[in-house]
């Protein structure tokens, strides 16, 4: 462990030298910190911090039992680093409850202030963790790195290490997929056996006390541990952590000798609410109905979506219909009448009415940006023909592939594609409120995308941004690089809402936000099978507010 540490602290220094990136020395000295065995033995998961408001913000962290019995844990906060200026403290018991993690929603709190935090247990401080609170007011200027698709088994958490060290990020936003389910036989096993990395436990995780401890091994990873002390989360979760392609009354990977579904997600929401620093769930709210809004004073409101557990409809199977679309009329019914019947919602009813509330405010208060958390592609993204490459293939794995982008289908009918009436009815609801200016923000597909939106009459409706994997490999990589770059150009030249996207790369996407523009860094780390990586920024696109919409620039 402390071998890794050391690199790690080696890392953030190269960090600087190599990226050119803003890094603050504050995380040089937590790297520090965490090379201490005594604190790595009882602080094993780190400290956490998110779900910010104006005047608060949720402080985490947890213990190490001892023999199953619950310990006294101190918090305090601070508006300095060096904790001169104690400005909260308190204690809290950490049990077996809640399997041994503390949450401190600490209120009381300035808006738009950075604040230091830590815990002390048995003596002994945790590492600090540095947090923030909503600004108020005018702001000039906001920077969040969006996140998503971390996946222990592939490979180190290196981009989460280079947001760790940036200066200019105020808030993480993780778009979901922050830990996945597969055991060591799954997805990611085999990459995973070669680094070191196997999932724990061994299985694919199904009952409370798998999901603890997969949370438990995400969570003492280094590079998170310092993306967690450097920043507040904000944070949505997608598909991977209960089970792949979940809907309200299943999951794609949920097989009945795994029990019953609705167990197993209500084991997934709760350890999430253990060990995540979330808000616990409000009178009145169920914990499955994940949904926030943050002010950003009057330049910005985000609004998170949840469109896994408590809105969606089954996904759309293909096996079932392709093989009975033999025409161009077959095709057009079942884009129509099966991928886009408006009778299959994407969104809960209470989840719509929170959005519109939400929207309309931002509208009404006449900020600038609209930015939407958003867990799966919004963009019209359908496969491009791949018969001349599968050709080439001898595994025949591209097979599905094939049918897909024969019939110009959707490239899923996970993503909003496979939503196309909930789509329409969301654009819709958003024109009504006064916004047809999104800045939608997108996790889940392993690519970075540079998308513009429109709605089915070919109105304007805003700008995706998806993130890549933070380790998550793109889709067409395992037919290599060469192969996987020509489909990103592909996919470019055969959707009109695609303006660009790259599958070849990890990392994350840097946003900032002023009242006149939003400027998009795509930064990537060039390996997640070595903590020795490079930084460096693959583009930079601008959006430009042009009256009711957004205009796209093309940038680096
Ligand atoms: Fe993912």
């Amino acid at each position: 462990m402390t071998e890794m540490l050391n690199l790690t602290r080696r890392n953030l220094l190269k960090t600087t030298i190599a990226s050119g990136l803003a890094v603050t020395p504050w995380i040089s000295q937590v790297a520090a910190a965490l090379e201490n065995p005594e604190r790595l033995k009882l602080f094993t998961h780190g400290v956490a911090s998110g779900d910010p408001t104006h005047t608060s913000s949720v402080i985490w962290t947890r213990v190490s039992p001892k023999n199953g019995e619950a310990t006294l844990v101190n918090w305090e906060l601070a508006d300095d680093e060096r904790f001169r200026n104690v400005i909260r403290k308190g204690s809290i018991k950490a049990s077996a409850e809640r399997d041994f993690t503390v949450k401190v929603d600490v209120d009381g709190l300035k808006p738009g202030q950075m604040y230091y935090y830590r815990f002390k247990a048995d003596g002994l401080y945790s590492e600090p963790g540095r947090t923030r609170t909503l600004p108020e007011g005018k702001v000039d200027s906001l920077t969040i790195a969006l996140a998503s698709c971390s996946n222990y088994a592939f490979g180190y958490f290196n981009a989460y290490e280079v947001i760790s060290a940036d200066k200019d990020i105020q808030f993480v936003l993780h778009l979901g997929d922050y830990l996945y389910e597969y055991g060591v036989e799954g997805w990611g096993g085999e990459e995973s056996k070669k680094l070191g990395r196997e999932h724990q436990p061994a299985h694919e995780i199904v009952s409370l006390a798998d999901y603890r401890e997969r949370h438990g091994q995400y969570k003492s990873d280094p590079a998170s541990r310092l993306m967690h002390a450097a920043h507040p989360l904000i944070c949505i979760w997608d598909d991977h952590e209960s089970a792949n392609n979940p809907f309200l009354h299943g999951a794609q990977n949920h097989q009945p000798d795994e029990g019953k579904w609705f167990e197993r997600r209500d084991a997934s929401v709760q350890a999430y609410f253990e060990w995540m620093p979330v808000r616990d769930p409000a009178e009145g709210m169920r914990a499955d109905e994940l949904w926030r809004s943050f002010e950003f004073g009057d330049l910005a409101t985000m609004i998170t979506l949840e469109t896994r557990h408590t809105g969606r409809e089954e996904q759309v199977d293909y096996e079932e219909y392709l093989s009975n679309i033999k025409t161009p009329d077959q095709r057009q019914q079942f884009m129509d009448e099966v991928m886009g019947n408006p009778q299959r919602d994407m969104l809960s009813p209470k989840m719509k009415a929170f959005y519109k509330v939400h929207l309309a405010q931002s509208v009404q208060k006449k900020q600038p940006w609209r930015l939407l958390g958003n867990q799966i592609p919004m963009a019209r993204i359908h496969l491009p023909k791949v018969n001349d490459i599968a050709a080439k293939q001898e595994d025949k794995t591209m097979g599905g592939y094939l049918y897909v982008g024969e019939l110009d289908l959707p490239w899923y009918s996970d993503t909003w594609d496979g939503y196309g009436g909930a789509r329409e009815h969301f654009y819709q609801m958003s024109r009504e409120q006064g916004a047809s200016d999104l800045l939608v923000l997108t996790g889940d597909s392993h690519s970075f995308w540079a998308n513009e939106l429109f709605d089915g009459n070919g109105h304007p409706m805003g700008v995706e941004l998806g993130t890549s994997g933070i380790s998550s490999p793109g889709d067409f990589l395992p037919y290599g690089e060469t192969i996987a770059a020509e489909m990103d150009q592909r996919m470019a030249n055969h959707n009109r809402e695609v303006r660009w996207t790259d599958g070849l790369h990890n990392g994350f996407v840097k946003l900032t936000v002023t009242p006149e523009k939003a400027v998009a860094d795509y930064v990537t780390v060039n390996t997640v099978t070595s903590t020795d990586y490079q930084v460096s920024l693959l583009k930079r696109i601008e959006i430009e507010k042009q009256g009711q919409h957004l205009s796209y620039t093309q940038g680096v």
